[in-house]
């Protein structure tokens, strides 16, 4: 019995100490319903227009048996797994990390450094970059970059959202989600400070409500 109660005593400090740190965030994660100013995209439309991306990446690459799908972690991930079920073509799937240089900030070139490689070689591939969102666009514009001079067979980008108004990089993007308007957008595969990234629809955050510090 002691035992048993000595083990709740340390669970229940652990609980504390995780609640109070918030995982080194400094807080508790507030519950996003507080936050959520408005639902952007909803479950619904968002698995019907995945569908629909589906439908023609199939029939695009359709013939093409060497296509692989790149996921850049970690936003892209519910989107990738949801858009390969609706692939009716064989298809392979890897992964990569990138980070911006510096404390969060990418260099004047608006270049990412490769923290996590493919675990493939893309060289005569038919490669399809899968993102979350194309923003400012140095994300994509590096890693289009990078992976360029690896000779895939050929390269292009899906994206689930593109923030359009605000590009800074010129890129190509073959297969769009949806455009969206400059808003502070989670959910999906988006994250608020890391949380929320499992939610099924893309929600907007109310800036006067959310304690980001
Ligand atoms: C997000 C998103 C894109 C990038 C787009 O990733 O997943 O990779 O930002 O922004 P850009 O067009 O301005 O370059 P983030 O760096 O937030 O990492 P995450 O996917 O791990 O959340």
């Amino acid at each position: 019995m002691w035992v048993r109660l000595s083990c709740m005593r340390r669970v229940a400090a652990l609980i504390m100490k995780f609640r109070v740190s918030g995982e080194g965030l400094g807080r508790t994660m507030q519950d996003y319903r507080e936050v959520l100013a408005e639902i952007l995209i909803d479950e619904a439309t968002l698995q019907r227009r995945v569908a629909e991306l589906g439908a023609e990446i199939s029939a695009d690459y359709q013939g093409h048996p060497d296509l692989l799908l790149i996921c850049i972690l970690r936003g892209g991930v519910p989107f990738l797994v949801d858009l390969s079920r609706h692939l009716t073509i064989p298809h392979m799937m890897d992964f990569m990390a990138v980070t911006s240089y510096g404390a969060g900030r990418r260099d004047s070139d608006g270049n990412v450094r490769v923290v996590f490689d493919l675990q493939m070689n893309i060289m005569g591939k038919d490669v399809l970059l899968v993102e979350d969102i194309v923003d400012s666009g140095h994300t994509i514009a590096s890693v289009l970059g990078m992976l360029g001079t690896r000779q895939p067979a050929s390269l292009k980008v899906c994206t689930l959202l593109d923030k359009a108004e605000r590009r800074e990089a010129v890129v190509p993007i073959h297969y769009r989600g949806f455009t969206i308007p400059n808003r502070f957008v989670f959910g999906y595969g988006l994250d608020l400070d890391e949380y929320y990234r499992n939610l099924p629809f893309i929600g907007v955050v109310d800036l006067q409500k959310y304690r980001s510090e």
